[in-house]
This record gives structure tokens, C-alpha cells and sequence, in this order.
């Protein structure tokens, strides 16, 4: 629409406004939206707790979020979603700020997580991916055989293809308004590939291990294509607005210590690594976590992997996981979710337990997965809640 038609339009609704008015109103709502899609000028930061736990400074409480804090446990949530498409959400960024930012407005969370999917990679890609309900994510075609692979864009333009993330970051750290910080991510090469492979979700991943154990040279092949759109995807994140960064490698737990050496680890380590350097070029630093779920066999590892922090799922004791991780990295985790369903008494004394065990320094309170959606909204708040009240007790005791 042109300025002059778009004066008209306002004009037309604004009948009463003499035409000075409405002009001065026009240009002041693009300039105003024009500042909140730029990815500068951001509102400076108001709580560093969770940003200083990841580098294992000293914080005055222990900062907690929640992965899937964006969800449907949420009644709002439910109601912005409804009758919407899945992925159509994602693609617009006013969507995935709102989304964002509900938990925050309920909860005194120490980080943002942006709303949005690790599966826009395989679409960016070229794959059609479509969120079934009752069913989750799908894939109407998925790779079968290795040939498959020549129907993959090999160089994914990021800012073209999933320039809507961007967007929905640089909009929300805005709007954000430096309550705390915003976390970026994507999911990792091995877990991107398994549900390219098997088509939506598994529990033996076994069409995806068959190409492994079958096909090595072709899944090096398809981790390598990955780990470099991952790279540039994080990076154009991190442009954006990201403050921080996770990598989800949620189906690390179906490969063992041997196939998670040579199929998962490699790529997480050239993913922080170039992240890292790419980003030290322009004297920038992000901290980046690693949740390699159901990974406890490669803990010692992923604490030598350029990562700052590495997050836990609830099969490792804190006190264990700090020996094993032997200070390289600070941990973030690792509450089972179904502790959620006891009674808040209950969950106040797994939390202080948890605290004890991991320590409040170098330490981001989360749970070992993401919450579900038939969890009680109290009960996340008195997560929450205990853990600032016992960490500040903790802390007051040293
Ligand atoms: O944590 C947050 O609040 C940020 C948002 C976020 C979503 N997905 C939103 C979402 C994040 C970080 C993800 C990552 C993601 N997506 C992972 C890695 C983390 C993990 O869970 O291990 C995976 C494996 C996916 C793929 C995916 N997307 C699944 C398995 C599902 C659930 C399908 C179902 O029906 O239960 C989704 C959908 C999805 N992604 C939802 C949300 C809030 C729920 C669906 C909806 O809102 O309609």
C-alpha cells in the first residue's frame, strides 16, 4: 500500500482527526514499529542471574525456567493457539512473542525461551513437515534412502528461509523490555536427522539407527549438511537478539556411548565451536547450552565440548554430575517433570534437595524435560517460587 492510499485508510478511520493529526499519527506508529523491528537498541537488562549462572559467576538467587514454559499446560496458551496451525504460528513473529512472553507474565521465570519449533530446519531444508494433532510432528515424505538426500537444499539461505525466527527474536527481546534475558535454539544434527528419517515421533528410532548402522557414510553426510545450516541458523539468532543459546539433542538417549561418539558429539562440538569463534570475531560471546537427553553416558564429554553449561535430564543425581562434569561446566536442570503432580509441600522439598545437591553457584534450576500439557499451572509457579526462596536461603547460609 503506498503512504498516500495508507493516509486514506487512516483517515477514513480517524474521520474526525483534521489531516495533521492523522499524519503525525501515521508516521509516528511506523516509526514506532519500525524501532521494534530493528535488532538494536535493545532495553537494557534488568536480571543477569540466569546469564551469570551460566558462566559461573555469582548470582543472588539460583535463576529457573522451564523448557516448554511456552505450552499448552497454559490456559492462555491454549486460547492464542486454537483452531491455528502449528507451524503457521511459528512463522509469525507477533505470534511467537505473545506465546513468549505469557509464562513471564504469570511466573517470575529468569529466562525467555522464544517460541518456536527445532523442525523449521528440515523445512528450511525443504522437507514438508506438519504438526497432526493427537499425533505431533509429521513428515508426509521422509528420507528413505540415501539418494533421498539429493532432495535436500544442501545451502540454506537462513535469512530468507527462517528469517520469521529472526524477526520473532529481535520483536520479542523488544518487547521483552530487559525483564530478563531471551534464550534462542535448535535442535542438533542427530535428533534433526532421526525425525527426517522416521517421519514424526519413535520410540525405537530404528528406520533412523538402520541408516547408522547401514549407511554411515550418507548419515555423515546428512549430519554435516545439518550441522552447518545449524551453525548458521544460531548465528543469525544470535544477530537477532538471542542472549543465549540451546541445543536440543532430545533423542540422544537411543544411541549408545559408541554411535553418540561418532554420531551426535562431533557435531555438537563444531556447532559451539564455530558459534563461538564466528562470534569472537565481532568481540561478541553468547553462552550456549547442551541437553543431550538421556545422554548420561556421555557426561564427561559434552562437559569438554565448548559448551557453558550442560543441561540434565532427571536420570543423573546433581551431586554425581557435578564430580563427573568436575566444575568445566555449569549444570542446569534436572526436577522430573511428574514431580509437578505433588502436592506443593512436596515439591518445595525436591527442589531444596536438588539445591543441596547441585550447589547455587553455576547452576540454572530447570527441569529434566519440558512440561506437559496436563500440568497444573500453581504447581510450575511453586517451582519456581521454591526455587528462589531455598536459594536465597542457601545463599544467605554461605
Ligand atoms: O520451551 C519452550 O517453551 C519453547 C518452545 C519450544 C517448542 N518446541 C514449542 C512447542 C521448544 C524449545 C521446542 C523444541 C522441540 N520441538 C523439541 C526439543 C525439545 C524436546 O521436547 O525434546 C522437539 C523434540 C520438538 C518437536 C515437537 N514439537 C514435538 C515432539 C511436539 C509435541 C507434539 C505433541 O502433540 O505433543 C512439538 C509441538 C510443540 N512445540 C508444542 C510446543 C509448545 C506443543 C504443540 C502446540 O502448541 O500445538
Amino acid at each position: 500500500m503506498t503512504v498516500k492510499k495508507q493516509v486514506a485508510v487512516y483517515q477514513g478511520q480517524f474521520g474526525q482527526l483534521n489531516r495533521t493529526a492523522t499524519l503525525a499519527f501515521f508516521i509516528s506508529s511506523i516509526m514506532e514499529k519500525d524501532d521494534l523491528i530493528l535488532p538494536k537498541d535493545f532495553p537494557t537488562l534488568k536480571n543477569d542471574a540466569f546469564l551469570s549462572a551460566c558462566l559461573g559467576q555469582e548470582t543472588p538467587h539460583v535463576p529457573v525456567w522451564c523448557m516448554r514454559q511456552a505450552g499448552r499446560y497454559l490456559p492462555e496458551f491454549r486460547e492464542s493457539r486454537a483452531g491455528k496451525d502449528f507451524f503457521e504460528t511459528c512463522r509469525s513473529p507477533e505470534a511467537c512473542c505473545e506465546l513468549t512472553l505469557q509464562p513471564l507474565r504469570r511466573f517470575p521465570f529468569d529466562a525467555a525461551i522464544i517460541f518456536s519449533d527445532i523442525l523449521v530446519i528440515p523445512q528450511a531444508m525443504g522437507m514438508d513437515v506438519q504438526m497432526v494433532a493427537g499425533k505431533g510432528p509429521t513428515f508426509p515424505d521422509p528420507l528413505k534412502e540415501p539418494e533421498d538426500l539429493l532432495l535436500l537444499q544442501p545451502k540454506v539461505d537462513v535469512n530468507k528461509e527462517l528469517g520469521y525466527v529472526f524477526k520473532a527474536i529481535t520483536l520479542t527481546r523488544h518487547k521483552l523490555e530487559g525483564k530478563v534475558p531471551l534464550i534462542g535454539f535448535t535442535g542438533a544434527p542427530w535428533t534433526l536427522m532421526s525425525y527426517m528419517i522416521e517421519g514424526g515421533g519413535s520410540t525405537t528410532h530404528s528406520k533412523a539407527k538402520r541408516w547408522l548402522y547401514r549407511h554411515p557414510e550418507a548419515s555423515h553426510k546428512l549430519l554435516k549438511m545439518l550441522t552447518g545450516v545449524i551453525i548458521d541458523y544460531l548465528l543469525g539468532q544470535v544477530a537477532a537478539g538471542a542472549q543465549a543459546l540451546q541445543v536440543f539433542e532430545s533423542h540422544a538417549g537411543c544411541l549408545g556411548p559408541v554411535e553418540f561418539k561418532e554420531f551426535s558429539l562431533p557435531y555438537l562440538r563444531d556447532i559451539a565451536r564455530k558459534v563461538k569463534d564466528q562470534l569472537k570475531k565481532s568481540g561478541q560471546d553468547v553462552p550456549m547450552i547442551v541437553f543431550a537427553k538421556d545422554g548420561h553416558y556421555g557426561l564427561e564429554d559434552l562437559s569438554q565440548s565448548h559448551y557453558d553449561v550442560v543441561s540434565l535430564d532427571w536420570t543423573i543425581d546433581p551431586r554425581s554430575a557435578r564430580e563427573r562434569t568436575g566444575g568445566k561446566v555449569s549444570l542446569q536442570g534436572n526436577m522430573d517433570p511428574c514431580a509437578l503432580y505433588a502436592p506443593k509441600e512436596r515439591i518445595s522439598d525436591i527442589v531444596k534437595k536438588m539445591l543441596e545437591g547441585f550447589g547455587t553457584r553455576g547452576y540454572i534450576a530447570n527441569l529434566g524435560h519440558g512440561l506437559y500439557p496436563d500440568m497444573d499451572p500453581e504447581n510450575v509457579g511453586a517451582f519456581v517460587e521454591a526455587v528462589h526462596t531455598h536459594s536465597r536461603h542457601l545463599l544467605n547460609l554461605n
